[in-house]
C-alpha cells in the first residue's frame, strides 16, 4: 500500500513532461518523483486513440507496481485519452494537465489566442469542452512533428517550424500563445525570441504542480521527509534517453 513517503510517479510520451517534473520537484522539493518517459511508443499525439490508451495503460501499471502514490500524467495528449477513464477505476489521485486556454481567455485583450498542441489533444472532446468555455478569439495549431524536434534536440529546426506555422497569422493581433503539449515548453526561448513581446508564452505546468500539492495535502498524502528525489526511466534506450532527460531537467 502506497503511503506518505512513497514516490509520485510522473509519466509522458517522451521527455516533454520533463518540463512539468522540473515545476513538480520545485513546488514540493522533499517529495520522491519517478519520471517514466514511454519513448518507445512516441509520438502519442498522432497516433489512433486507442493504442494510445493501451499504452497508459501500460504505463499506469509499471508505476502502480513501484507503489506510487499519485501520478500526474505530464502529457496532454494522454490527459485528453484516458485521465477521465482512469480515474474511474482507479482509487490513486491522478493529476492531468490541459492546455492553459482558461488564463489565457481572462488575459485576452480582444485579440487572437493560438494554441499549439498534439492533433489529438485538440480534436478530443476535452479540448472541445474547454473551447466551449474560454475559446472566444482561440485558433487551433496542430503542430504534428514538432516533439519529434524536441525529441532529437533539433532546435534550429523547431524555430523554423514554428516561423512557418505562424506565417498565417498576423501577430500582431495575437494576445497569447498557449503550449498545450508539455514538449513545446522547451521551445519558450525560441518563442520569445520570434514573437513580438507583447504575445503572452502560456503553459499549464505551474497550474498542474499547485494542483498535484493541493490533492496530496486533502488526501494526507504529503510527505514527512526532510529530502526528494528524482528517479528517471524510460521505455526507450536508456543510454541515449537518460543524459538527454538530465539535460532537460536542469533547463527545466
Ligand atoms: N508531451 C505530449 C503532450 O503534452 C505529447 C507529445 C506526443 O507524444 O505527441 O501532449
Amino acid at each position: 500500500m502506497p503511503g506518505k513517503s512513497s514516490p509520485i510517479g510522473v509519466f509522458d510520451s517522451g521527455v516533454g513532461g520533463i518540463s512539468v517534473l522540473g515545476e513538480l520537484a520545485r513546488t514540493l522539493p522533499r517529495e520522491t518523483f519517478l519520471y517514466y518517459g514511454d519513448n518507445l511508443h512516441a509520438p502519442y499525439g498522432t497516433k489512433p486513440e486507442e493504442e494510445v490508451l493501451g499504452y497508459v495503460r501500460g504505463v499506469m501499471d509499471h508505476l502502480m507496481a513501484q507503489d506510487v502514490k499519485a501520478v500526474v500524467i505530464a502529457c496532454n495528449t494522454a490527459t485528453s485519452v484516458a485521465a477521465a477513464q482512469l480515474r474511474a477505476e482507479l482509487e490513486l489521485p491522478i493529476i492531468g494537465m490541459e492546455p492553459a486556454l482558461k488564463p489565457a481567455a481572462e488575459q485576452r485583450r480582444g485579440g487572437q489566442i493560438l494554441v499549439l498542441a498534439t492533433p489529438m489533444t485538440l480534436r478530443l472532446p476535452k479540448f472541445q469542452a474547454l473551447y466551449d468555455r474560454y475559446g472566444e478569439g482561440a485558433v487551433r495549431l496542430p503542430c504534428p512533428g514538432l516533439m519529434e524536434l524536441v525529441e532529437s534536440m533539433a532546435f534550429d529546426q523547431a524555430q523554423r517550424y514554428l516561423e512557418e506555422h505562424f506565417l498565417a497569422y498576423d501577430m500582431q493581433q495575437v494576445d497569447a500563445v498557449v503550449l498545450g503539449c508539455t514538449h513545446y515548453v522547451f521551445l519558450r526561448p525560441i518563442l520569445e525570441q520570434i514573437l513580438p513581446g507583447h504575445v503572452r508564452i502560456l503553459d499549464g505546468n505551474a497550474g498542474t504542480a499547485r494542483q498535484l500539492a493541493r490533492v496530496l495535502e486533502q488526501r494526507g498524502l504529503l510527505t514527512d521527509e526532510k529530502e526528494g528525489a528524482i528517479r528517471l526511466e524510460t521505455s526507450g534506450d536508456p543510454a541515449s534517453v537518460l543524459p538527454l532527460m538530465q539535460t532537460l531537467l536542469a533547463r527545466a
